[in-house]
């Protein structure tokens, strides 16, 4: 086997060490209470990436506020005191077991198809998402069409992303992980085509990323740097599979400098094939991040295999490789790979009907 040691050797993102640069890429499990709090099974979940070994846990996607930003019933939630609370037995559990805990933090903007309390829902442009909702988050059928966001609702958001930060840091958790990725509401901002604005947030990619920008650096701001706050990023969707940077590598070299700029502490890249030049460019995307920044990236997507993410450190490509599915199969990937263990393939039969952690439970009792 070749060699996989320099996916065992510490780096740091901001003010935060990581013990390796493996890390748990976040995952919606929509297993926390109706009204949105983490539950002793999350606690359990969470801490086992930890104990498999696992440097860095990024936690599912967890909205904002009580208005919008809730995309799926059972989604947890950091926007009042009873979900801050529910949070504290989540990080204890990482910490617990020596790993650092980061949590994501979401707005679905026109991708929500369920939560409480609400109806509707706004993005940048009132354009009806592509695609269908999904199945195993109990969606069907077609996303509606959403109400454009009006200034003060716009005010409103960031200052709920600020405040959903200000309780992470109560809660103590490592490291704050914005969600620019995969088709919600900031990359609706950032998609050329679900962002119709004529204002200073739509327009030319500088625009698009301005909500990104102004989030980073107010989240930032707001919690007066306790902990490093940083942004994900792709070009595919939840929705749309297919969407590539209309800019290509211009795109790149416009937006990871402003996400820098504006203070990020890591821009975290996911990739179906997170290995795939790019533009033409003579590297991934994740690689551009590297070219246009000098803050530390985590790259994401199919790299499962040991020697592929080592290779990917090797490069030079990226400083933390983050494992999606590759850890639902195996939550010790880390302590596996280390001592040179076999590695179970993930089974999609694991995230059905619905992907959520009893289901995952019933479906490991088959197994053993
Ligand atoms: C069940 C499931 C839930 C996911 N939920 C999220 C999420 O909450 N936030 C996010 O940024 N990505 C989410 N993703 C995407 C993964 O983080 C990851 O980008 C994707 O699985 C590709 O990486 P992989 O090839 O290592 O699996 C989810 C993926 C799966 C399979």
């Amino acid at each position: 086997m070749s060699d996989t040691s320099n996916l065992f050797q510490p780096t740091t993102i901001g003010t935060l060490t990581l013990k390796n640069r493996l890390a748990v890429s976040p995952m919606t499990r929509v297993s926390a209470t109706e009204d949105g709090c983490a539950t002793a099974q999350m606690a359990e979940y969470y801490g086992r990436y930890a104990a498999g070994g696992f440097g860095l846990t990024i936690i599912e996607a967890i909205y904002i506020d009580e208005e919008y930003s809730q995309g799926y019933v059972f989604q947890p939630g950091l926007a009042n005191d009873a979900q801050q609370a529910s949070w504290k037995a989540v990080v204890d559990a990482i910490h617990g077991n020596g790993g650092k805990a980061c949590i994501q933090f979401v707005h679905a903007g026109a991708l929500t198809q369920g939560r409480r309390g609400r109806t509707g829902a706004i993005a940048p442009s009132a354009f009806q998402p592509l695609g269908e909702m999904l199945t195993f988050y109990r969606g069907e059928g077609k996303y509606d069409v959403p109400s454009e966001i009006t200034a003060e609702q716009l005010t409103a958001v960031k200052a709920s992303f600020v405040a959903a930060a200000k309780r992470a840091v109560a809660i103590g958790f490592d490291a704050i992980e914005i969600h620019g990725a995969n088709g919600y509401l900031l990359d609706q901002f950032f998609t050329a085509y679900t962002n119709q604005r004529t204002d200073e947030y739509g327009g030319d990619v500088r625009n698009r990323i301005r909500f990104d920008e102004e989030l980073v650096r107010e989240t930032i701001a707001g919690i007066g740097g306790a902990v490093p706050v940083g942004i994900r990023l792709s070009q595919s969707k939840v929705n749309d599979f297919e969407y590539t940077w209309p800019g290509g590598e211009d795109d790149a070299a416009v937006v990871f400098p402003v996400l820098e700029q504006a203070g990020a502490a890591f821009i975290h890249i996911t990739e179906h094939d997170a290995t795939s030049e790019v533009f033409g460019s003579g590297t991934s995307l994740a690689g551009l991040a590297k070219r246009h920044a000098s803050i530390p990236v985590i790259v994401n997507g199919g790299l499962g295999n040991p020697e592929t993410a080592a290779g990917v450190i090797a490069a030079g490509n990226a400083d933390v490789i983050a494992q999606g599915k590759s850890a639902l199969a195996n939550q010790d990937w880390p302590n596996k790979v280390e001592s040179g263990a076999a590695l179970e393939e993930f089974d999609f039969g694991m995230l059905g009907p619905i992907a959520n952690l009893d289901n995952a439970e019933r479906w490991a009792a088959t197994k053993s």
